[in-house]
């Protein structure tokens, strides 16, 4: 499994995640195809400036161009400041093969070698076994259950967060 930044050709997985009712039925739903070059292109951008990490997972370095899925950490505002937080969907032909785990696993391995980051924060959604089970496996902590507003739409998530530098079993 490899890592690799975002780049504007990605856009046919972006849609078969981001546009999917089953990839988003926890995160409120699908959303319109429509934007969704920009929305790339302008990950990639970031990507490539790293302003925030977004990267494709490749499942087999020998086969570059096929992608199981995405990992992106990232900084935003909320009303107690701001916070890194990261994020992940593994497509549904890869699922339960642990990739999910070992690209969450790889991002933050990252941010605890190059001191990055800080606090990580995720928040998937309490009915999200897996995601949940990631965030178990990794060593995050458990902190509250908590509503959070994704593209609009309010969702039930747990809240976890972890010390790159410190937690990592
Ligand atoms: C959630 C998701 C990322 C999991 O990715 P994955 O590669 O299939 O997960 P893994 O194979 O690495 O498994 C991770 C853990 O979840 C468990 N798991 C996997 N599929 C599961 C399922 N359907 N139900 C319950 N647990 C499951 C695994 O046993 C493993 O647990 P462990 O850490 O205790 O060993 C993927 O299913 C997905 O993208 N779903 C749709 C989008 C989404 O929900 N994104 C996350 C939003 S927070």
């Amino acid at each position: 499994m490899q890592l690799r930044n975002v780049l504007p050709d990605d856009v046919d997985a972006y849609v078969r995640m981001r546009c999917d009712p089953v990839m988003m039925a926890d995160l409120g739903g699908p959303l319109p195809l429509e934007g969704m070059a920009d929305k790339v292109r302008r990950d990639a951008q970031q990507a490539a400036t790293d302003l925030a990490w977004l990267k494709m997972i490749v499942p087999d370095p020998a086969s570059p161009d096929v992608v199981a899925g995405t990992v992106t950490m990232w900084s935003h505002d909320t009303d107690d400041g701001p916070i890194s937080e990261i994020g992940w969907m593994v497509l549904p032909e890869f699922q339960g093969r642990g990739l999910g785990k070992r690209a969450v696993r790889a991002l933050l391995e990252q941010a605890r070698d190059q001191g990055r980051w800080g606090l990580v924060h995720a928040f998937p959604a309490t009915s999200n076994a897996a995601s949940n089970s990631i965030c178990r496996s990794v060593g995050f902590r458990f902190l509250s259950e908590v509503a959070v507003t994704f593209a609009g739409r309010v969702l039930t998530t747990n809240h976890w967060v972890v010390d790159a530098g410190k937690d990592l079993p």
